[in-house]
């Protein structure tokens, strides 16, 4: 019987082995929210078996009390706050105390949590050696790959993953540099000259200060711009076991070190099927072109042999509304009408893909709605940032995310270093022939 009582309960799950004519009893857990799981831990040692799940479409791989999502009811709560609320009456600070310390901050703790942050907002200047080695064509992701895993090399003074203390260091230093990698990667990228943090400002007014202010001229941030990045930010800050996610704990469990394991989270999140949907999107939208071309992308999208998809739709867990991408879509309209554009083509021809989108059968079948990505490259265009910098921003808001995830992973005490097993296909034993017999 199950001794597991998390939940209060001691369900099990009985496996029929019709091989054996055995029966097997598994432990069925539950969370505070959410499905049940049937524990398998034991399952090898008890029958020899291993379970299959290519893309992990059954399979939870930890316990994790950061963020939650109900894909049914398209529920995301961080801590248990509602993404909504969180975005209404929270900013991206707050939103980064929470994740990583559990609950949101008073006005004292926010405080030196915000300076502890933009203590560390300043790159070491030898990084921007880095900077100059790249191409300048580089897109600004494998930049970031590449500055992110460098940074290793520099702080060696906090890579004992066993130090709180450590591992606090290495969390702020990634939150508050991630901006300032990102920024100095694209200014490279249009010979421009990066711009320092100025620590008086906000995260977010950071960003668009990195990114747009030039040494010779005053720069005006915009409350709007701001106002939007902030709600970005929040909504891009985590997202339970999302690939790059898992990525950093599959990293991290080895015991690599913390700048190692964002990297890695960088380099999964570049993905068209993730985080580099952001990107795609736009250039989908400029494929299409117009409205009447729609229908022709809507049948491609459908047709089982073209690759082509509609970018920004469909996710692993949402079968409903993603919450986020009604916070994006309302931003985006928020944005415009306070910027003035009274007439976006992009959010046009979105907005009428998604409503034709929304009414094929096929996408109804398949429970494929709008996600985040759909809508917030064309806030992020129309703030003035370049298509190639959308999944650098994403980046930048999902780094609390990437280090709450490893910390919690590493203070798991039953961390067990991540290692599939896979069902072998190849050839059976064989011996090896002298060059001559060979065909
Ligand atoms: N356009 C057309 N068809 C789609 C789409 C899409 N965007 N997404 C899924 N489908 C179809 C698939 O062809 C598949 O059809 P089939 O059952 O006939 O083979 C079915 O829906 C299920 O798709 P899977 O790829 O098996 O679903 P999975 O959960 O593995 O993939 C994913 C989810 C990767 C997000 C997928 O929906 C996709 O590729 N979307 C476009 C890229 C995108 O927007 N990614 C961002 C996700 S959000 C994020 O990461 C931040």
């Amino acid at each position: 019987m199950n001794d597991d009582n998390r939940s209060g309960r001691n369900d099990t799950y009985t496996l029929t082995d019709n091989r054996h004519g055995q029966q097997v009893e598994l432990p069925v857990a539950a969370g505070t929210d959410g499905y049940q799981v049937i524990d398998i831990r034991g399952l090898y040692d008890r029958t020899g078996l291993l379970t299959y799940d290519p893309g992990f479409t059954s399979t939870c791989s930890c316990e994790s009390d950061i963020s939650f999502i109900d894909g049914k009811q398209g529920i995301l709560r961080y801590r248990g706050y509602d993404v909504e609320d969180l975005v209404a009456r929270a900013d991206y600070m707050d939103v980064c105390y929470l994740l990583l310390f559990g609950d949101l901050p008073n006005a004292e703790h926010k405080q030196i949590f915000r300076k502890e942050i933009t203590y560390h907002t300043m790159l070491h200047e030898q990084i921007y050696y880095f900077f100059r080695g790249f191409r300048r064509d580089s897109h600004p992701m494998a930049v970031l790959c590449g500055v992110v895993g460098a940074l290793s090399a520099f702080y060696h003074d906090a890579l004992d993953i066993t130090s709180p203390a450590h591992r606090t260091l290495a969390s702020y230093r990634l939150i508050a540099k991630m901006p300032t990698i990102a920024a100095a990667a694209y200014r490279f990228s249009i010979g421009h000259p990066p711009v320092y943090p100025d620590n008086s400002l906000t995260f977010g007014e950071n960003v668009l200060h990195m990114m747009f202010s030039e040494p010779t001229e005053d720069y005006h941030i915009d409350p709007a711009m701001t106002r939007a990045l902030e709600r970005f930010l929040i909504v891009h800050a985590d997202h339970e076991q999302g690939t790059s996610t898992s990525t950093v704990r599959m990293t991290g469990s080895s015991g690599a070190n913390p700048f190692a394991c964002i990297a890695a989270g960088v380099a999964s999140l570049w993905g068209p099927a993730h985080g580099g949907a952001n990107e795609a999107g736009m250039v989908m939208l400029d494929q299409i072109g117009s409205k009447d071309r729609i229908p022709e992308f809507l049948a491609r999208a459908k047709d089982p042999n073209d690759p082509f998809r509609l970018m920004g739709f469909g996710h692993r867990v949402y079968q409903s509304i993603d919450p986020r991408s009604r916070i994006m879509r309302d931003t985006c309209h928020e944005l415009l009408e306070e910027l003035g554009v009274h007439d976006d083509p992009y959010l046009d021809l979105a907005l009428e893909l998604e409503r034709r989108a929304l009414e094929d059968e096929y996408f109804a079948e398949k429970k494929l709605y709008p996600n985040m990505n759909f809508y917030s490259g064309i806030i992020l265009r129309a703030m003035g940032f370049p298509r190639s910098m959308f999944t650098a921003l994403f980046a930048v808001a999902r780094t609390v995310g990437w280090v709450a995830h490893w910390n919690e992973m590493i203070e798991d005490p039953t961390r067990k270093i991540s290692r599939p097993r896979q069902l072998y296909t190849g050839e059976s034993k064989r011996p090896v022939k002298p060059v001559q017999e060979r065909i």
